[in-house]
């Protein structure tokens, strides 16, 4: 992870002052770096000791990095991190243009491998995650969407990235197929079930731990898996005040919402439904060889439903 870091410096170099400003901005806020660290630990399971295991873990979170940038300016988000966001510093135009910085030097740097497969696969990801953004705009304010629905969302935004971290540290090691399969199926569960945690926090997280502002997808009036099951299970009047909140994007009755929330099972829900994606990827790890980064790769995937932040 050091050397990813070290390469993620180097690579975020530009001739221009404010790409350099804006990027040393988010990057230097830190970040987990989940989507590195999986590419990282598939590909020494497989044996992999090639430095080009570096450079594409950059490339991961730059990817990573480019679709925060883009998603707070669509959000309208003002914490990212602990800090403030980019768009609330500097602007949403700037944003969005490191962004494609971002992504553009992503691109040059997976180039640099030399390897079709790397680049058909991040294109591939880049692309689904794009369509996730929009399905999920078209699901905006709308408390009519299935629970398939939502689940599409979050494969497209965000298990679809890191399923392709994962496949890559396969590919790079050039692992059989089935092999491949299993670790790109371990992280799809990975990532789905991170980010169920990520909309059940955004309920019962803390702003401080998080680094981001609770009750954000309430505010935008997205329809996420608490808020389904809530309706699923809510009396009348309950799935009327929750369907409205939907509708409006108004929190004036966040603390009534919430309560619902609890009380129906939702978040308990949700928490099973993360739980089960968990055990998924666990029982995909199967197909590693037994070793100190396989056990990593199972605390991985404990850690992603019992974090905080
Ligand atoms: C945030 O991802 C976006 C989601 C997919 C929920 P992370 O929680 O990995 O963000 P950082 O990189 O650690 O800030
Ligand atoms: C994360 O989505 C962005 C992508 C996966 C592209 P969210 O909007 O749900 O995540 P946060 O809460 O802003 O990190
Ligand atoms: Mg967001
Ligand atoms: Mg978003």
């Amino acid at each position: 992870m050091a050397e990813v870091d070290q390469v993620i410096h180097r690579r975020l170099a530009s001739k221009v002052a404010l790409v350099n400003q804006i990027s040393n901005y988010i990057v230097g806020a830190g970040g987990k770096r989940v989507r590195p660290m999986l590419l990282l630990l598939i590909a020494r399971a497989l044996g992999n000791d090639n430095s080009q295991r570096h450079e594409l873990a950059a490339v991961v979170e730059f990817i990573h990095t480019a679709t925060l940038l883009h998603d707070d300016v669509v959000d309208e988000s003002n914490l990212r991190r602990g800090r403030q966001t980019a768009n609330a510093m500097f602007g949403n135009a700037a944003s969005v243009l490191v962004g494609d910085f971002l992504y553009s030097r992503a691109f040059q740097m997976m180039v640099s491998t030399n390897r079709l497969r790397v680049l058909d696969v991040l294109a591939e990801a880049t692309n689904v995650i794009a369509e996730g953004e929009v399905l999920q705009l078209m699901n905006m304010h709308d408390p009519d969407i299935s629970v398939d629905d939502y689940l599409r969302v979050i494969e497209y935004k965000t298990a679809k990235l890191f399923e392709a971290s994962a496949r890559l540290g396969a590919v790079i090691t050039d692992a059989p197929a089935d092999v491949e399969e299993a670790c790109a199926s371990y992280g799809r569960a990975l990532g789905t079930a991170f980010q169920l945690i990520d909309d059940l926090l955004d309920y019962e997280g803390s702003t401080a731990e998080l680094g981001k502002n609770i009750g954000d997808d309430l505010r935008e009036g997205k329809p996420t898996l608490p808020l389904l099951v809530a309706m699923q299970r809510g009396t009348p009047e309950q799935r009327e005040l929750i369907r409205n909140a939907i509708i409006s994007g108004e929190v004036d009755r966040m603390p009534q919402i919430v309560e619902i929330v609890k009380a129906t099972g939702a978040l308990d829900a949700t928490r099973e439904a993360a739980q089960a994606q968990a055990e998924l990827a666990k029982q995909c790890l199967a197909k590693l060889p037994d070793c100190e980064c396989r056990d990593a790769l199972q605390a991985l995937a404990f850690d992603s439903i019992n974090r905080s932040s």
